[in-house]
């Protein structure tokens, strides 16, 4: 199926308005420091301290000229500090070289992965390869550094307390020049006693090859490397995401092919020339962890279903078999080049659906269960969870129960009895990705709050929500004096957390 935008579309969709979720797409205008949220409704938890830190694309305008697709906006960084109860916003563009460059220029003068094309004649797009680094997809804190991410290349590092750009980080020389690192690390609670970042790299082509990379994150090695492999697999590879057991990395290569002509030719951005192959299967890729059961062996390469994977929920083992958990899509959503990325029809858009895939590593079987059937992204579980079997999943899905739509909903799902909590914005509203922080003190799985960002389509302003991590019952709304565009992901800093680390 290929996702269609029609310029024809009726403003109208179900249970939502065209205009109410595109009103969001707008440049973020201005930077805060350390200025207080003004509390709407209910009151902000007391013993939630800490920093939410939230990445996504800010400026997607620039003199009238549009970037062709959102996730070619430049990275801007909001931290939302939690602390006795008020919430204090800082805001700041990433400042990578090419938007410096942009900003004096005034317009747009790198093309984007997803199809944004240098403003001006249609041919000084071609044979231009240079891309800017965006470092919009995700931030995260590793020792001293706040990271902002994007996966094609090597992360910016900031100021956490300022956002203040520094320049690119190597990760106290753990990466080479500019070298690709992705923009989702698994934080391994503590599998091997003491916490641990792991990350990867990749290289692709006609074969593909995986840097796995784990870093220290707790006590006087913190933000080191601690151990790396490299493996290579035949095939192209586009690995967004990944997920970890205490054993095993484990990949999905999505059966996608990769046609360079129309990017050399200034046609179409690189994310635009992936194409599904329907003729091949996808594989799971087991690489396994140092100081796991299996560590120094070599991978393990298993078929996988069919369906398009970006985001992964969790995964974890129970003797000879692993569980991945999954979001499926039935095709690899591509935004054409004569599309207009405001204007996209939902309804012919392939939806994501949460799945779970039993590997039997003895007889390299898989076993496939749907574990909902309504249409989610950014699902996370309590991140003490990650590598275990986890009980509950914190979600974003569309409002309807079949079919795609923009994410208007949190639901809390809980993966033994399908049971669920909702908490919805629709018709006006639409939620970005959650995240479910556990209340320090608690050993209770569900026990702690979930943070959102939303956009009240009706006002046309930004919201941060916090919600009970149990129930989903509504604690805080506080408003945003920035318009935030839908964004990407993000990640929370507990204020416990820094004072360990002092
Ligand atoms: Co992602």
């Amino acid at each position: 199926m290929n996702p269609v935008i029609d310029a024809n579309t009726t403003k109208k969709s179900a249970g939502f308005n065209q205009e109410d979720w595109s009103s969001a797409y707008c440049n973020v205008e201005k930077e805060y420091q350390n200025t207080e949220l003004e509390l709407i409704k209910g009151e902000v938890p007391k013993d939630l301290n800490g920093t939410f830190y939230r990445n996504g694309p800010g400026r997607l305008e620039r003199k009238g000229d549009w970037v062709h697709h959102p996730f070619d906006g430049d990275g801007m960084i909001a931290s939302m500090q939690f602390k006795n109860g008020i919430v204090t916003l800082s805001n700041r563009f990433v400042r990578t070289e090419a938007w410096e460059e942009e900003e004096r220029a005034g317009k747009f003068l790198y093309r984007g992965v997803f199809g944004t094309k240098k403003s001006g004649l249609a041919l000084s797009n071609v044979f231009d390869l240079r891309l800017k680094n965006i470092a919009n997809t995700n931030v995260i804190k590793l020792g001293e550094e706040l990271l902002a991410l994007w996966e094609a290349g090597s992360p910016y590092s900031l100021n956490p307390e300022t956002l203040e750009t520094n320049g690119l980080s190597n990760l106290k020389g753990a990466l080479s020049d500019n070298e690709a690192l992705s923009a989702h690390p698994r934080f391994d609670p503590g599998h091997y006693n003491d916490p641990r970042m792991v990350t990867f790299g990749v290289k692709t082509g006609p074969k593909s090859t995986i840097r796995l990379m784990e870093f220290s994150t707790k006590g006087a090695n913190t933000g080191c490397l601690i151990t790396e492999r490299k493996d290579t697999f035949n095939g192209f590879a586009f690995l967004h995401d990944f997920c970890i057991t205490p054993n095993w990395a484990i990949f999905l290569q999505n059966a996608i092919d990769f046609n360079p002509l129309p990017f050399l030719l200034g046609q179409k951005g690189a994310a635009q020339c992936l194409k599904s192959n329907f003729n091949r299967n996808s594989k799971f890729w087991l690489i396994p962890r140092d100081h796991g059961v299996s560590a120094k062996t070599s991978p393990r390469i298993i078929d996988a279903p069919d369906g398009f994977v970006f985001h992964h929920l969790n995964a974890w083992e129970n003797n000879n078999e692993i569980y991945v958990e999954s979001i499926f899509y039935d095709d690899f959503p591509s935004i054409e080049p004569n599309q207009d990325f405001k204007k996209i029809d939902f309804t012919q858009l392939p939806e994501g659906i949460l799945k779970r895939c039993k590997i039997n590593l003895l007889t390299n079987s898989i076993e496939e269960k749907t574990l909902s059937n309504q249409c989610c992204e950014f699902a996370m579980v309590n991140p003490r969870k990650v590598g275990l079997h986890a009980r509950y999943s914190w979600m974003a899905t569309a409002e309807k129960e079949t079919g795609n739509g923009p994410l208007q909903s949190i639901k809390k799902l809980d993966l033994v009895n399908g049971k669920s909590h909702t908490w919805t914005i629709a018709p006006r509203g639409f939620v970005s990705e959650p995240l479910m922080i556990p209340k320090s003190s608690s050993t209770e799985e569900d026990h702690g709050w979930v943070l959102v960002l939303t956009w009240n389509g009706a006002l046309q302003k930004t919201e941060l929500v916090v919600l009970s991590a149990k129930d989903l019952s509504h604690q805080a709304t506080l408003r945003i004096p920035i318009k935030i565009p839908h964004g990407l992901h993000g990640s929370w800093v507990d204020s416990n957390e820094l004072l360990m680390e002092k």
